[in-house]
């Protein structure tokens, strides 16, 4: 049967090839550990698991979604709570407020909400792979702005050609960043709205490692700039800071002609989200404040130990503050993908190339610290023992 053309522009995705890979070792009998992927591994919550199960049993729960496609106005007015307290940006449940099935599912209807076929969008190399399938799907043309280590791994707009920047009509950005886990500042969002009012981009400010930053990083929303709402939206998620990755719960927040055209594609794709989904997400936004804070703390403990390991082998860098990412240099004379093999070859332990992520990611890798403590504990004696100089 043939597919549609637009597929075969698509690169296959990241994290299928990785997982094919893992299965076949896994399958030889090859005790493997993969730091690749970012999915927690600690439960989500009790409170979140018990909403849910309660409010399961409702009978009217297992009808269509109550509000469709914009969400529970209960789930959006929490969402709206929530960006005041923690952001102090004050958001109306009624229009500047979405619910979404995760941040990935906002990002592609964000691009079908906003882009005509010829569009031309920006995304940063490296970046969110599926970002560019997105743009692709969408029968946009994605245009890549490099962030590079020399800039804190932040786009430089005054690069961008002027005839380039005058076609664009959207722009991705993720900050703290997947997968180079800088942060933005607000001096840097200020820039970002007035670039985008110039030449009238529609900003997609991804933000689901927004609760993810360590000791000494300011958390902030690109909402939190001055004029925001009149470029863009911010796209969250409930995936990172609970620990509901596959729960599929997230929102979309700001401008409210984007909200309304993304709910309008929703409305003609997915009908919304379960009921007793968005009620469990009321209850993490409610009550699991703390366990955002302990989950910080772990993977604090986790960075160190990476980081002391890396040391050890003679990888010395000082990495941003945000998300539960590292991103390392490889050692010299070495591809990203030939360091990734050799960790690979030798210790079992997966990891990310950062060529995964475009060409501006060559010379790295990208390590998860979202694996037991016994396990990276264990991947981190292999690369020492095979590695130490
Ligand atoms: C930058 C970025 N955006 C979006 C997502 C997807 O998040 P969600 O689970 O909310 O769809 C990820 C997941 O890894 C991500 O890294």
């Amino acid at each position: 049967m043939k597919t549609a053309e637009r597929l075969k522009k698509i690169p296959p995705y990241l994290f299928m090839e990785l997982r094919k890979k893992i299965n076949k070792a896994k399958a030889d009998g090859i005790d493997v550990i993969s730091l690749a992927i970012g999915d927690p591994v600690e439960a989500t919550p009790d409170s979140i698991i018990d909403e849910l199960c309660v409010t399961a049993r409702d009978p009217l729960n297992h009808r269509y979604p109550t509000d469709e496609e914009k969400g529970m106005l209960a789930f959006r007015r929490e969402v709206a709570k929530w960006y005041e307290a923690r952001y102090d940006v004050t958001l109306n449940p009624e229009n500047e407020i979405l619910g979404l099935i995760g941040s990935k599912e906002g990002c592609h209807h964000f691009i079908l909400a906003r882009v005509n076929p010829g569009d031309t969008v920006l995304m940063t190399d490296p970046g969110y792979p599926a970002y560019r399938a997105s743009i692709l799907i969408g029968e946009g043309v994605p245009y890549n702005v490099p962030i590079l280590p020399q800039n804190n791994y932040l786009p430089v707009f005054a690069d961008i050609p002027t005839d380039v920047a005058k076609k664009v009509t959207a722009m991705f950005l993720n900050y703290p960043n997947n997968p180079t886990g800088a942060c933005a500042n607000m001096y840097f969002l200020n820039e970002l709205v007035e670039f985008a009012r110039t030449y009238d981009i529609a900003v997609c400010y991804d933000n689901p490692y927004s609760e993810i930053v360590f000791a000494g990083q300011e958390r902030i929303s690109f909402l939190m700039a001055k004029g925001a709402k009149d470029v863009g939206i911010e796209l969250n998620s409930l995936s990172k800071p609970f620990n509901m990755c596959g729960w599929r719960l997230g929102m979309a927040c700001g401008n409210p002609d984007l909200i309304a055209a993304i709910s309008k594609v929703k409305e003609n794709t997915d009908s919304g989200i379960f009921n007793p989904i968005q009620s469990a997400g009321i209850k993490a936004l409610q009550k699991e404040e703390p366990f955002i804070k302990k989950m910080i703390t772990i993977y604090g403990k986790r960075r160190e130990l990476v980081l002391k390991t890396l040391k050890k082998i003679g990888i010395n860098f000082n990495p941003p503050k945000g998300t539960f990412y590292l991103w390392v240099p490889v050692p010299k004379g070495m591809t990203s993908l030939e360091f990734t093999n050799r960790l690979f070859d030798k210790t079992a332990v997966v990891v990310a190339a950062g060529t995964a992520y475009g060409q501006y990611g060559e010379g790295f890798i990208r390590i998860s610290l979202t694996v037991p403590d016994k396990r990276l504990k264990e991947a981190m004696d292999r690369i020492e023992k095979e590695f130490k100089q």
